[in-house]
């Protein structure tokens, strides 16, 4: 996939992590460091006044549809908001997605798009002549997620090499990790710990992927050989949508659970706690109040800056 140069975003649809370089990355986390501090100042922004994102969701979404939605805004823009479009658009009547898109692209100057089929969103990008963002598409990918993640790890620890992450939970189906890991891939020195059932481990070709990258991956079978310095844990849901056995979902979706006792003994003190969200049990709400976790605050956060940045560099 060709690669965004960290002056060419322009324009640019944004459909996978693979487009990203180290400085393209930090083209996005300056803009959006700079944007915190903005905020923090009571900066309002006007960059993209006069237009219009218009974001059409096929899949359920709380924080990714309200982060696009918030970030349109506070860069001066307005929105065209479909959630569930399965039930209230013409998809209804048996209107092609290609139609759909077409459409949608006379009214807006970006089109925002989560999409249950993977592969979808930079399939349709291709039809219309102004740029898309895929917010997630089926077990495939999920870029913005990836670059609030990163953008959370890097201020953070202010860097992107030499981390030692665990990531656990639904390899397989979770498009967060599938971005993310590749998105670590790009940097030298980062080792990464994968805990995940059998039958959730990743998919062959992310696998094929990262074995070209630069980046250490090594299996671990139980929480018994998680590293003690790790900088970071990264736990998500197992992807109940993607099964078709619930009976299978069912045995595996509380496989692994970050508990205070596993925390204490496995965690130190200088890691953070991140998830993408929504969690359904995975991580003991005991946990929330610990400041290393940053999931229900920080990283949401983050995800609406990095999601401006975006919106400016591509339609400033
Ligand atoms: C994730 C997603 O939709 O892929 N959520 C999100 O965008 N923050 C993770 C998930 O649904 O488990």
């Amino acid at each position: 996939m060709q690669k965004i140069k960290k002056d060419q975003f322009s324009n640019r649809s944004i459909l996978s992590i693979d487009q990203f370089t180290p400085d393209s990355f930090n083209r996005v986390f300056n803009e959006a460091s700079a944007l915190i501090n903005e905020h923090e100042r009571g900066v309002i922004h006007h960059e993209l006044n006069g237009k219009i994102v218009t974001l059409l969701f096929y899949e359920p979404s709380s924080r990714t549809f309200s982060s696009f939605s918030s970030a349109a805004k506070r860069m001066g823009a307005q929105t065209v908001e479909y959630q569930n479009p399965t039930t209230t658009s013409s998809y209804v009547k048996g209107e092609t997605m290609e139609d759909t898109i077409r459409v949608f692209a006379n009214y807006s100057d970006c089109i925002v798009m989560r999409h249950f089929t993977t592969g979808i969103v930079k399939k349709l990008s291709r039809m219309i002549d102004i740029p898309m963002i895929n917010a997630g598409d089926g077990s495939g990918e999920h870029p913005t997620q990836a670059l609030l993640d990163m953008f959370t790890l890097h201020r953070r620890f202010g860097r992107l090499h030499n981390l030692k992450g665990l990531i656990a939970g639904d390899l397989l189906y979770g498009r967060t990790v599938h971005s993310l890991i590749k998105g670590l891939g790009k940097y030298q020195g980062n080792t990464l710990y994968l805990l995940a059932p059998e039958r959730l481990k990743l998919p062959p070709y992310v696998e094929k992927e990262i074995k070209k990258m630069k980046i250490k991956i090594e299996y671990i079978k139980d929480e018994k050989s998680i590293p003690k310095d790790c900088n970071f844990w990264y736990w998500t849901r197992v992807q109940k949508e993607r099964f078709s056995d619930p009976e299978e979902y069912e045995k595996l979706k509380k496989s692994f659970v970050i508990t205070p006792s596993l925390l204490k003994q496995k965690g130190n003190a200088n890691m953070v706690i991140m998830h993408p969200l929504p969690r359904i049990g995975e991580i003991d709400i005991k946990i929330d109040k610990d400041p290393r976790a940053l999931y229900l605050s920080t990283q949401v956060k983050n995800g609406m800056y990095v999601r401006m940045a975006l919106l400016k560099l591509v339609l400033g």
